[in-house]
């Protein structure tokens, strides 16, 4: 619990991990899978009004528009929603809930809050179905990896989980966003069930995150760190974090900093523990949390209790 009322107060560090979690950080850094080169500067001592406007300046959410090479001559400009996802709502959704899928969700009873918002961001398969008591029902937007897409078990195609909703997916790109070497190479090959889905569904808003914005908030995540983080992408945890700023004017956030409910049970729907899901393996994950921690204007209360951050919309945000 020591660590966990750290967190609370942003003051932890991966030397606290278990000795399991500390040698998986340090395998990603030697193994740097994705060829990361930081060039940035580290400047950690950012205030919190700073940090946001360098989130807003510098990570707009990006998603494949089909005009850059390989897209381009392969018709994707016709292909991908004539409509980007950033004018879906032109004038800003008010109030937004991103619900994270950690085990401590469980027994909330949060799923009337989170169903009062504007608009609720999902991710992967996380259900509904047998758990609105504390994870609500209404679902906006669902953020995918490129795992969904490809793994059969999922039942992409199917899954009333994806469809009626704005479907956002993603895949770990080099780290120098070149979208060829990508698109020969993805992590799993998310292209061919795409155009699929796109022919099928035309009506359906579905994109695909341009590597740049996912590395771009890896940088601002380094940058503001001072250890070396896991040179891989954000999780789609903090990724969701991002997009529903830059479309919400307040984002209520459950479960990504975890409640007094914390527990290794990995995810709500799923009977599987492991602490890295919540504290990051693969994933920057402890940092991307101790940022967000930095963005908190919730209350204490709130976070104790709810496992709940508040963070401005960036619209609201005087640069
Ligand atoms: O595991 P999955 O990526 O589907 O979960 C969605 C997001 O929820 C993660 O990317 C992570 O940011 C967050 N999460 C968490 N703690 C957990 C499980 C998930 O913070 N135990």
């Amino acid at each position: 619990r020591a660590f966990l009322y750290r967190l609370w107060k942003g003051n932890v560090s991966s030397k606290m991990l278990n000795p399991r979690l500390q040698k998986a950080m340090k395998d990603y850094l030697t193994a740097n899978k994705h060829g990361v080169r930081f060039r940035g500067k580290r400047e950690t001592g950012l205030s919190r009004a700073q940090l946001l406007c360098q989130l807003r300046s510098r990570a707009p959410v990006r998603t494949l528009d089909g005009t850059e090479a390989p897209f381009s001559a392969l018709g994707w400009r016709r292909l991908v929603p004539a409509v980007p996802l950033s004018q879906l709502h032109p004038r800003g959704l008010r109030s937004c809930a991103v619900v994270m899928s950690a085990g401590s969700i469980l027994n909330s009873s949060l799923g009337e809050e989170i169903d009062s918002h504007d608009a609720v961001l999902r991710f992967n398969s996380a259900p509904t179905r047998g758990y609105e008591k504390d994870v609500g029902n209404k679902t906006t937007i669902r953020i995918i990896n490129s795992q969904i897409l490809t793994n059969p078990s999922h039942h992409f195609i199917d899954s009333s989980l994806y469809k009626d909703v704005i479907l956002v997916a993603w895949d770990p790109a080099p780290y120098s966003a070149n979208l060829n070497l990508w698109y020969k190479k993805p992590d799993y090959n998310l292209f061919t069930p795409y155009i699929q889905h796109r022919q099928r569904n035309p009506n359906q808003p579905f994109y695909i995150l341009h590597p740049k914005f996912i590395w771009q908030l890896w940088d601002i995540i380094q940058e503001n760190t001072k250890e070396k983080i896991q040179p891989n992408p954000p999780s789609s945890g903090f990724i969701g974090i991002l997009i529903m700023m830059s479309m919400c004017r307040e984002v209520h956030v459950y479960e990504y900093i975890p409640s007094v409910r914390q527990t290794e049970l990995c995810h709500y729907h799923e009977l599987y523990y492991d602490a890295a899901c919540t504290l990051g393996a693969y994933h920057p994950l402890l940092y991307e949390k101790l940022l967000v921690q930095r963005l908190n204007t919730g209350t204490q209360g709130d976070l104790h209790r709810k496992g709940k951050v508040v963070l401005p919309g960036f619209q609201t945000v005087h640069c």
